[in-house]
């Protein structure tokens, strides 16, 4: 196997010769007392078994490896021995210090993700040190949840430190934990509130993450050539269609600008998700990005970026019968895991026409929350959603770029509760 990531990184099964670079860059670990708990430093000699126990069809061992030098690996191993858990994998990353912050660690486990199903994996599981922040980031940020917590269950130079154990199902399933809330912390005393607050925090640092990639200069282009919104917007709506589980639907695509976001997210995630967009078509005389012809325009922005056979493109307005009719056709008994909203002022209206598609937890981006004047006057958009929210119908996780609101829908299920 041996797959280009970038022009400057591959990622490749490894092979013995390779060994003592991957030793020395997890013994580079074990004095932060962050990464493994392991208290000395390995040898190559002691590792060798351990290296043999991977095969390429089952447990892989990647490296990635940047101008002919080994930068990063990532395992596989049997997370327990009992059959019944043969399905499940224990993954580790390392990246080479020189090397950290640059998108590495998330290249193998985007990899690791979207193979996973090909080699016989049902559920990815890692266990990390509670402290180690980074790591926890970088997992959560990939769509792995919170499964366990051990609390105070290491000893780490006389200080006790906790393990959270993060896992995926593989392909995704819908979250467990109410609103994709970590689920052991449902045992605690944390009020809802707490765990909206840390799951805003987390929106804002991986879109500070996503800074340091290429992606964020590719969206950048995108927005400046196709897109109304803001580019923080459109990282975000990648974001979400990379990790959401189920399809996305786009209400109010214009020019393509936060579709070909999509579209690039649903590339990077490696599953066969899919995008519709809606849009009726028309003419825009805007400063920046007028267009007498929507709909063309669209079609010839989402061939030039390639992603036109990812997106499912319905002509038509969003509430009209024949629209509805064919975005269920298209779901089909799937359903919903990301909706954008930036069509008209209308958006109760939107929801309610898709409500029975939306998957629990459904991501949300609705624009048009504020208003220019929004010191003194209500949106009409900012009234259906306020309304929304109050209901218990949407969570809000954050406002972005211009006027955006960010969230979530909860489903029945949490609404109830
Ligand atoms: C502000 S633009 C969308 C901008 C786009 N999201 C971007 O990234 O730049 C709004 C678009 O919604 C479309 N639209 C208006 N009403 C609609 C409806 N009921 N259903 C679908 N699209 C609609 C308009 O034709 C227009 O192209």
């Amino acid at each position: 196997m041996r797959n280009c990531i970038s022009y400057e990184m591959i990622i490749r099964d490894a092979v013995e010769a390779d060994l003592p670079a991957i030793v020395e860059i997890y013994n580079a670990t074990v004095p932060t007392r962050m990464v493994t708990a392991e208290l000395e430093p390995t040898s190559v000699e002691a590792r060798l078994p351990w290296f043999l126990e991977h095969s390429p069809e089952q447990y892989p061992f990647w490296v990635a490896e940047s101008d002919g030098r080994v930068i990063g690996w990532l395992d596989f191993k049997k997370f327990l021995p009992r059959c019944a858990y043969r399905g499940t994998a224990e993954i580790s990353v390392y990246v080479d210090e020189e090397f950290r912050r640059r998108g590495v660690g998330q290249r193998l486990l985007e990899q690791a993700i979207a193979r996973a199903p090909s080699l016989g994996i049902t559920a990815l599981v890692g266990l990390i040190f509670g402290h180690n922040e980074p790591s926890l980031k970088l997992f959560e940020r990939l769509g792995f949840e919170h499964w366990a917590f051990f609390p105070a269950i290491a000893q780490l130079d006389g200080v006790e430190r906790d393990l959270v154990v993060l896992g995926q199902h593989c392909p995704k399933r819908r979250s467990r934990g109410p609103g994709g809330r970590p689920f052991y912390a449902r045992t605690t005393r944390d009020s809802p509130q707490v765990h909206g607050y840390s799951d805003s925090l987390s929106l804002m640092h991986a879109l500070m993450e996503y800074r340091h990639e290429p992606i964020h200069s590719e969206l950048l282009r995108i927005r400046d050539k196709y897109s109304m919104l803001h580019l923080d917007v459109l990282i975000l709506i990648y974001h979400f269609a990379k990790i959401c589980s189920g399809h996305i639907l786009e209400i109010g695509a214009f020019v393509g600008g936060a579709t070909i976001a999509a579209a690039f997210g649903v590339r990077d995630s490696g599953q066969n998700k899919k995008l519709i967009a809606i849009e009726p078509g028309g003419s825009v005389k805007h400063k920046r990005l007028g267009t007498r012809n929507i709909l063309r325009d669209l079609e010839r922005n989402l061939a030039r970026q390639r992603v036109s056979e990812i997106v499912t493109l319905i002509k038509g307005r969003s509430f009209d019968a024949a629209t509805i009719r064919a975005v269920h056709e298209t779901l089909g008994p799937d359903k919903i895991g990301l909706l954008i909203l930036d069509a008209d002022a209308a958006k109760r209206r939107d929801i309610e026409c898709y409500s029975d598609k939306l998957a629990d937890n459904c991501w949300m981006v609705i624009d048009d929350y504020y208003g220019a004047d929004s010191n003194t006057k209500i949106t009409p958009s900012r009234a259906d959603i306020d309304a929304l929210v109050e209901a218990g119908w949407l969570e809000p996780l954050g406002f972005y770029g211009w006027s955006t609101w960010v969230g979530r829908w909860p489903g029945r299920a949490a609404r109830d509760r």
